[in-house]
């Protein structure tokens, strides 16, 4: 696999940064609604589970289903006076605070960046949705495609909460970003499980369960914290689901098939983590005066970069690749490089005290 989007990528000192801003380009990748991809049925007549702990984790799926409708206290408040998102973890509230902007509208900017990035993780729902429903198909054994149907009822789930609470709460849909709809793309037209369960299961699941776990534990915001933990209670059997089927994958690959999932996993975590937050920045920035390019070229040169850069990576996606011995010696150093891999360790969400962004 190449290098993707190698026309958009410049250098920012060591750092390849990703940067698209082309109207057109985003334009079209948003209206790319009807993706071809090369899918195939698999029928099993083994009824009977031949996976213990897959129809172990279908059952715990089935007792843990929640009502979006029901269960939701949907008529707490949620008001820009709160901060949505600790002001220490808001690159936008941050940036605010540098240009000397009062805290009602350092405020304003950390809800816009919770919205923005709330946006996204719904539009990463609704490919895990589809995704999953692939697996139902390709999946050779009945134990997975149980599963992998107990788990397209949650992803339509995530998709219902996560859309009900931008439309009433926050009041806005962003829509998606142009490298996020390029790499989900990449899941969705991917051939075979064993990519499919690597990218969404195991990269694209553990990314977000690393950014709602940091979103839950610094916000003031009540409703969010609850709607968060129950989807990130759901994105635990998700990952478990993901590291159970890679685990077989794994075990069963040859040293080719090996190198294919190794170098699979690292050019789409290299490709997103280029783009840094400048999707973000470029869409909501403006409104606050603020250069996308200028704060992002201030946080690749900070001292601790790497640190910062690395903790939602060392989170749960890092430590699972480590695990199912996808981080080798042929590739460990350029994780490293990349700064998403560090020797820190992380054990859970980490409540941020200093400010990202040093003046
Ligand atoms: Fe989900
Ligand atoms: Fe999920």
């Amino acid at each position: 696999m190449e290098k993707l989007l190698q026309e958009y990528r410049r250098n920012v000192g060591n750092f390849e940064l990703i940067d698209i801003i082309d109207t057109d380009k985003i334009a079209a990748l948003r209206n790319h609604l009807k993706v071809e991809t090369p899918m195939s049925v698999n029928w099993q007549w083994e009824y009977g589970s031949e996976v213990a702990e897959l129809r172990a984790l279908y059952e715990k799926g089935k007792k843990n289903q929640w009502n979006a409708s029901e269960d939701i206290e949907w008529d707490r408040p949620v008001s820009k006076d709160e901060w949505m998102m600790n002001p220490k973890m808001s690159i936008m509230a941050q940036a605010c605070q540098l240009m000397g902007k009062d805290e009602a509208t350092q405020k304003a900017a950390a809800f816009d960046e919770v919205t923005y990035t709330i946006s996204q993780l719904l539009h990463g729902e609704q490919a895990a949705l589809q995704l999953c429903g692939q697996l139902t198909n390709l999946c050779p054994h009945t134990d997975e495609k149980w599963y992998a149907a107990n788990q397209v009822a949650d992803e339509a789930r995530h998709n219902e909460v996560l859309a009900r609470f931008l439309s009433e709460k926050m009041g806005e849909i962003y829509p998606i970003a142009p490298m996020l709809k390029i790499l989900l793309d990449e899941l969705l037209k991917a051939e075979g499980y064993q990519m499919k369960a690597l990218g969404m299961q195991t990269l694209f699941e553990g990314m977000a369960v690393g950014i709602m776990d940091m979103l839950r534990a610094n916000t003031e915001c009540v409703l969010f914290a609850d709607i968060l933990r129950r989807v990130e209670q759901d994105e635990s059997r998700h990952a478990a689901f993901g590291v159970l089927t890679m685990r077989r994958c794994v075990r069963d690959a040859s040293e080719k098939e090996m190198h294919a999932m190794e170098d699979f996993a690292f050019n789409i975590l290299e490709t997103l983590n280029a783009n840094q937050q400048l999707a973000m920045l470029h869409t909501i920035g403006p409104k606050y005066g603020i250069d996308a390019r200028l704060v992002t070229e201030a946080l690749l040169k900070m001292d601790n970069f790497v640190d910062l850069n690395s903790l939602i990576y060392m989170h749960t996606v890092m430590p699972n690749l480590k695990r199912l011995g996808l981080i080798t010696e042929r590739t460990e150093q350029k994780w490293r490089d990349i700064g998403c891999l560090t020797d820190n360790r992380q054990d859970g969400a980490v409540k941020i005290t200093e400010p990202i962004l040093a003046g």
